[in-house]
């Protein structure tokens, strides 16, 4: 059996978690605790690189100590540490980061420098045992991705935003209407109540060959909507929701589509071919639904982790670690890594043009 320290600390969750691989491959969370920074935040209605820093070098020894004790793994029972390297907010990053490399050098154990995205993209492994390859469909705050997942460190970007990430619109059209942070469950509460038939509002990008998504338009197009009817009432409200997430099923539908299509035409022999979804915006009942949908009609099954390991948290992290370790990609340059706000998967990729603005999540 091996067993990995998961340290995430690149948005505004502080995380920390063991995880084991039995000798016969079967893995194993002995630990995940996750403490949100969200209430530091809700009253600026979005992630304070500052304060989020800060509530990191507070938390994290403390959560660290919490994931091995509930594991009943001491530090030197540990095979390796992996901490995120980036994607992130910098500040939190080095916290992280200069946390995992203390731990390491103090028990000798080696230092994995993880991507986040990484995380996100292998999680379905840890909880299902997906097999390579799959389609990812990653929807947070700070990215909206399809990626296709080869094997471990092998990945292909096919699709991200040219503007906004899918939660950020969420986020934003949330904040426009004065409904409460984080955007995304307060928007999903106010379409329940709305007629979505009210309002006709874009569907960026429908019909492109590219694969791309773009939410800026729509995120405007609200705006202008309840510019137009100001002020606004709660009915007006739902009313702008449940136009605004009928858009976004649309969109999401239209153009995730286009990536299930190339992925069944690019591997047509695969016995069980899968969409993994992962980010915060997956617990999206209406999301889920569409995307359900949408596997069915492309003979593909759609996995969704449970919620707690879609978003951030430091079980992905220690997978990872463990992934890479079994994969022999292990620990090469661990404690020379420096933290890097940007580090696309995908290296090769062309750069995402206005995406990742705010930095931020993963
Ligand atoms: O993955 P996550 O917890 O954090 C990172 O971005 O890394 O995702 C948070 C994002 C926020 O933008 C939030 O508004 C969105 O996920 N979100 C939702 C829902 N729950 C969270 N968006 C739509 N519907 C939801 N129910
Ligand atoms: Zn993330």
């Amino acid at each position: 059996m091996i067993r990995m320290l998961g340290i995430e600390t690149s948005c505004d969750e502080t995380a920390a978690s063991v995880v084991a691989l039995d000798d016969d491959g079967a893995p194993q969370i002995l630990s995940n605790i996750v403490l949100s920074q969200i209430e530091d935040h809700a009253a600026f209605g979005g992630v304070v690189p500052e304060i989020a820093a800060r509530a990191h070098v507070e938390a994290l020894d403390g959560i660290i100590e919490a994931a091995l004790s509930d594991a009943g793994v001491s530090l030197a029972e540990l095979d390796g540490i992996a901490a995120t390297a980036g994607p992130g907010l910098i500040g939190g990053l080095i916290v992280g980061l200069m946390t995992g490399k203390a731990l390491a050098v103090a028990s000798g154990k080696p230092l994995l420098a993880v991507n986040h995205l990484e995380g996100h993209a292998l999680t379905a492994r840890l909880t299902d045992g997906v097999d390579f390859p799959y389609l990812m469909l990653l929807v947070s705050g700070g990215h909206t991705q399809v990626v296709l997942v080869r094997g471990v460190g092998d990945y292909e970007r096919w699709a991200s935003t040219i503007d906004d990430a899918l939660g950020e619109a969420f986020d934003k059209t949330a904040k426009l209407l004065g409904l409460p942070y984080p955007g995304g469950p307060s928007v999903e509460l106010c379409a329940e109540r709305g007629d979505a038939t009210r309002f006709a509002f874009p569907r960026p990008l429908r019909g492109e060959t590219r694969l791309d998504f773009s939410f800026s338009g729509l995120k405007t197009a609200v705006r202008q909507a309840a510019n137009a009817i100001a002020p606004v009432g709660e009915q007006d409200v739902a009313d702008i929701c449940a136009a605004f997430q009928l858009a976004v099923t649309d969109t999401l539908a239209e153009r995730v589509g286009r990536s299930l299509s190339r992925f069944r035409e690019d591997y047509p022999d695969l016995a069980a071919p899968a969409l993994v979804v992962a980010g915060g915006v997956a617990a999206n009942t209406a999301i889920r639904a569409t995307l359900e949908t949408l596997c069915a009609r492309h003979d593909m099954r759609l996995v969704a982790p449970p919620l707690a390991l879609c978003t951030d948290n430091a079980a992905m992290i220690a997978w990872v670690g463990l992934e890479r370790m079994r994969a022999g990609l292990g620990n090469d340059d661990g404690m020379d890594f420096v933290p890097r706000s940007r580090w696309p998967l995908d290296e090769a990729a062309s750069p995402i043009i206005g995406s990742g603005k705010r930095g931020a999540k993963a």
